[in-house]
């Protein structure tokens, strides 16, 4: 007589994708206490069995590029992101973090206004603060917080048309530390917005100095991505190897027609840096992107939807060309007229979005901005779209590969320790889906629809996702770095 091993959790007969783009093999998968313990066949008892006979369980899909800082705390099932599979997403991206915040009441300067249109959510006087309230309240979902030097301009500087001053730059650099003290992970940055426009190289250079002690990662939305791409490329790759960093391109595109078809030149370049220093990047699966609202953008988009605006909410949805004519305007009167406002630009090329999706070292994010009236649809559909649309109808990558783009690579890129592999030991955080019939439902007109194919999502050995819709556990972490 045997007495059976026995488990919190077991997963039987599922079809494994390990994260590490090795091929898929069948087994079940065993959990206690948020661990997974076992893989393999196995014969064993559990208090809960789920059985996942036609389904591939994976990691959790960790989302490289989010705005979710406030998401987390105002709803903390993140349904937007648990309805993908996602089960940690990376916060404080583009230069704008809650965190470090101590900005005055009222509106917050775009683009923090992204994370709030009202102002009161930029509260955080300090990385722990944020940490503390966020541990306090937990989410349904992991998070590792980047903490960004946009947020820490406006937190110290009095003009923002000027590079910061010696005795600013030292504020900012404490500010710095004290957050990579207290677990955020990394740092970003968003040159490419007016509040840190002028920000100088030698600037951002001193304020992520920190980073230096770590051979961190340095996290950017550059300067320039379209004319002067390469500029602002070479520019990152100065930066990170001043800071002994690695870097990481956001949402990697070349924006505006006369930019179309410049990806191989960029990734051509990328790889040759590659071969003296450490670069990644990451792409959200899609020919529009979204922000702030932008006189700059008309031009290079060949249609704008509005995704909301504060004196015109009834534009959220509406196409800018419309919006002019309702307000017997030309257009770029009509974004003077509605700002603060947020768009979707169509501004980019298809080749261009597959060709840096299939890159080897691209990381999958959504960049989805989740306080958005009528959000860009990747908030709700990025995982899901690379997993249905692109590899398996278009066969842009076998599925090995685009499990891999949204964990493994993800994972240790970031440096979270045992997340975003499937082997025993690794966190229990797996999403269970159907590889025929994953997709995304979300689309530019209903771009709130949660995605179709999603079975199970688990986190920390606990589902928050089961028969579509949220369990309301909330057992999501705040993630710090390895070796920490
Ligand atoms: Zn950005
Ligand atoms: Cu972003």
């Amino acid at each position: 007589m045997s007495i059976k091993q026995h488990y919190d959790l077991i997963i039987r007969n599922a079809t494994i994708i390990d994260g590490t783009k090795a091929a898929r093999y069948a087994g079940d998968i065993a959990v206690s206490d948020g661990v997974i313990k076992a893989i393999g066949r196995l014969d064993a008892a559990a208090d809960t069995e789920i059985d996942a006979s036609g389904l591939i369980a994976a990691p959790g899909f960790i989302d490289a590029h989010t705005h979710d800082d406030r998401l987390l705390l105002s709803d903390r099932d993140v349904t937007p992101k648990v309805s993908q599979g996602v089960t940690t997403v990376i916060t404080g991206n583009c230069g704008i973090s809650l965190a470090h915040s101590p900005v005055p009441d009222g509106a917050p300067t775009p683009p923090l206004d992204l994370l709030d249109t009202e102002g009161g959510w930029f509260r955080f006087q300090s990385f722990r603060a944020y940490r503390e309230t966020l541990e306090a309240q937990p989410a349904a979902i992991n998070a590792a917080c980047l903490v960004g030097h946009t947020t820490f301009r406006v937190a110290t500087m009095d003009r923002l048309d000027r590079v910061a001053t010696a005795s600013e730059i030292a504020k900012m650099r404490d500010m710095a530390r004290e957050s990579l003290a207290s677990g955020a992970i990394w740092i970003s940055t968003g040159t490419a917005y007016p509040p840190a426009a002028c920000a100088s190289t030698e600037e951002i250079i001193e304020v992520c100095s920190p980073l230096r002690e770590l051979g961190g990662l340095y996290v950017t939305h550059m300067r320039n991505e379209d004319d002067d791409i390469v500029d602002s490329m070479e520019e990152t790759f100065r930066i990170g190897r001043e800071l002994g960093s690695e870097v990481v391109i956001s949402h990697h595109k070349c924006v505006g027609t006369r930019n179309h078809g410049r990806s191989p030149e960029t990734l051509a370049l990328i790889t040759k840096t590659m071969g003296r220093q450490a670069v990644g990047l990451d792409c959200y699966p899609y020919i529009a992107s979204s922000t702030v609202l932008r006189y700059d953008r008309l031009e290079q988009s060949s249609k704008i939807i509005i995704t909301w605006s504060k004196p015109h909410p009834e534009f959220s949805g509406v196409d800018l060309e419309e919006v002019a004519k309702r307000l017997n305007m030309s257009r770029a009167d009509a974004v003077e007229a509605i700002k603060p406002a947020g768009a979707i630009y169509f501004m980019l090329n298809e080749d261009d979005v597959q060709r840096i999706l299939k890159f080897d070292d691209t990381m999958i994010g959504s960049d989805g901005l989740p306080h958005d009236v009528k959000p860009h649809p990747r908030l709700w559909g990025t995982f899901p779209r690379v997993l249905g649309h692109y590899s398996r109808d278009l066969k842009l990558f076998p599925l090995e590969t685009a499990v891999y783009k949204m964990t493994g690579l993800t994972a240790a890129k970031f440096g979270l320790e045992n997340r975003g592999v499937l082997k025993q030991g690794a966190h229990a955080d797996i999403t269970l889906f159907d590889a025929d019939t994953v997709i995304d439902a979300a689309d530019f007109e209903h771009s709130t629809r949660p995605a179709i194919g999603i079975d199970t999502v688990i986190v920390n050995g606990t589902p928050v996702w089961r028969d579509g819709k949220a369990t309301g556990a909330r057992p999501g972490r705040v993630l710090t770095r390895a070796h920490t």
